[in-house]
């Protein structure tokens, strides 16, 4: 029978050790973070991160925490400006995420940015701290609980979140903070906080020296709705079984029953239909397809439940926003 296995922090050699080596096949862990526990993968892996949306039951492809070991790792995929290193050098390692332009030649997967400009970067304490710097690459990490329910703080909330899973869970004891980090958004000359968390923007602002503002509400609930989010310039229509003449066709599966001959361009997301090998290749080939410059992006049916659910719903938001574009 599939179900977690925890290991200890007290044997930390060998948990750090179980944990990398998971790590490395593109499996998820949860991890100890100072703040919750988080469902960890290879920022770098497609096939890795789209397991984490997967085990979460998450609708959507929100944009994931990528978790650093210091901030030479950080440098390397986000685009860090004076402010965001004062706050790095002041609060890190700890519960803050700075939102930074990322880096686009990092190779962080843009599954981890939901195709944003911007990637969400901390660095946390700890034993996590200690795995990311072992395994030599970022963490992407949202909270280690299914989709809509309250964050894991204790390696047994995870475990009974994921009882059916295989699932490392690394047991670094209770979270010391228990709550979510601040997230802020370093700009030019502008911090914006996105959530509030046990940093408070008085102490950004005594660290920095600039006020700290606080977002509109549209920006912290629906950060996959910002107008820099992703969308082909290309127009989409969905569910094509027949694909029009001269069309960019983002294909699904096997061609039974469907009519691929129009197609001046073929990406497909799975050759046997594999929704997490889609989830991973999905944000590629849209913009593989839109480099083309067709006049019409044109998809195949993806099957509901699961991940395909969050396939279904960013292919729509991306047709809806270069609708109204
Ligand atoms: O304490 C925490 O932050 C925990 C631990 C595991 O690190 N993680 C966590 O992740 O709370 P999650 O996925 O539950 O929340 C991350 C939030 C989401 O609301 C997401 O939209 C936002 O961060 N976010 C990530 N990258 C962003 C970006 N580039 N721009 C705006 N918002 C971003
Ligand atoms: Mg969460």
């Amino acid at each position: 029978m599939n179900m977690p296995k925890i290991v200890t922090a007290d044997k930390t050699a060998t948990a750090v050790d179980e944990a990398v080596h998971a790590l490395s096949a593109g499996d998820c862990v949860a991890i100890p973070t100072e703040t919750v526990y988080g469902l960890a993968a290879d920022a770098t892996n497609g096939t890795a991160v789209a397991k984490i949306f997967e085990l979460k039951d998450r609708p959507r492809f929100n944009p994931l925490i990528c978790h650093v070991s210091d901030l030479d790792m950080a440098q390397k995929y986000g685009l860090l400006n004076q402010t965001s290193l004062a706050l790095a050098e002041k609060f890190w390692p700890g519960p803050l995420t700075i939102v930074v332009p990322v880096n686009p030649t990092s190779g962080v997967h843009d599954l981890v940015t939901a195709g944003l400009v911007t990637i969400g970067l901390r660095c946390p304490s700890g034993m996590t701290c200690r795995i990311i710097e072992r395994f030599g690459k970022p963490l992407a990490a949202p909270s280690a609980n299914k989709s809509g329910r309250i964050s894991s703080t204790s390696a047994q909330h995870v475990a009974d979140e994921f009882k059916t899973q295989d699932l490392l869970i690394v047991d670094g004891g209770a979270c010391e903070v228990g709550i979510e980090s601040t997230i802020v958004k370093a700009e030019a000359d502008r911090l914006i906080l996105l959530r509030p968390g046990v940093i408070t923007a008085e102490e950004m602002q005594l660290a920095t020296g600039i006020a700290v503002e606080t977002a509109s509400t549209d920006m912290i609930e629906a950060p996959g709705m910002m107008k820099s989010h992703y969308a082909p310039n290309a127009a989409m229509q969905l569910e094509v079984t027949k694909c029009p003449e001269g069309a960019g066709l983002l294909a699904f599966s096997n061609g039974n029953g469907k009519d691929r001959d129009g197609a001046a361009r073929i990406m497909n997301l799975s050759e046997s239909g594999d929704l997490r090998e889609a989830a991973a290749n999905l944000y590629h080939h849209l913009k593989a397809l839109d480099s083309l410059e067709p006049k019409l992006i044109a998809v195949e049916p993806i099957p509901l439940g699961g991940l395909g659910d969050a396939i279904n719903d960013r292919l729509a938001r991306a047709a809806a926003e270069n609708d109204n574009a």
